[in-house]
């Protein structure tokens, strides 16, 4: 969409973003210290995860505040840049805390 290619869907965005809203809180409880966590073989998290714990609630956290901007950017109707830069915010989200707590 936003390499215009497809047009913007913004009631598509929202679905996928209230989505992404619900995983992420979902995340604060999802990751337990034990030792099946860290060195389990089907998993990708990183035990990073538990070294810096509050660092990982940070990136949930900042996901959720990228995601609530971009639903605020979606009913703004007149400046698609903004919408556009509230997009590339929550995908740059995923990769940064990919980064530094998954395995990929
Ligand atoms: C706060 C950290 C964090 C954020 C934000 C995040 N991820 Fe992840 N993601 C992870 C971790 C950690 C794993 C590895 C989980 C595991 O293997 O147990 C993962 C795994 C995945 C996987 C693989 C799932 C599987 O079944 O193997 C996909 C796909 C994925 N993330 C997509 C995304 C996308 C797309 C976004 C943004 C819209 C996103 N993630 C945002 C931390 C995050």
């Amino acid at each position: 969409m936003f390499k215009g290619i497809k047009d913007v869907d913004r009631n598509y965005i929202q679905q996928s973003s209230v989505s992404f809203i619900k995983h992420a809180q979902a995340m604060f409880t999802q990751f337990p210290d034990t030792q099946e966590s860290r060195t389990g073989s089907n998993t990708e998290a990183l035990p990073s995860i538990w070294d810096d714990w509050y660092g990982f609630e940070d990136r949930i956290n900042q996901f959720i505040t990228a995601n609530l901007n971009l639903q605020a950017a979606l009913d703004d109707q007149v400046h698609d840049r903004k919408l556009r830069k509230a997009f590339f915010a929550v995908a740059r989200g995923c990769k940064s805390c990919h980064d530094n707590y998954r395995n990929d």
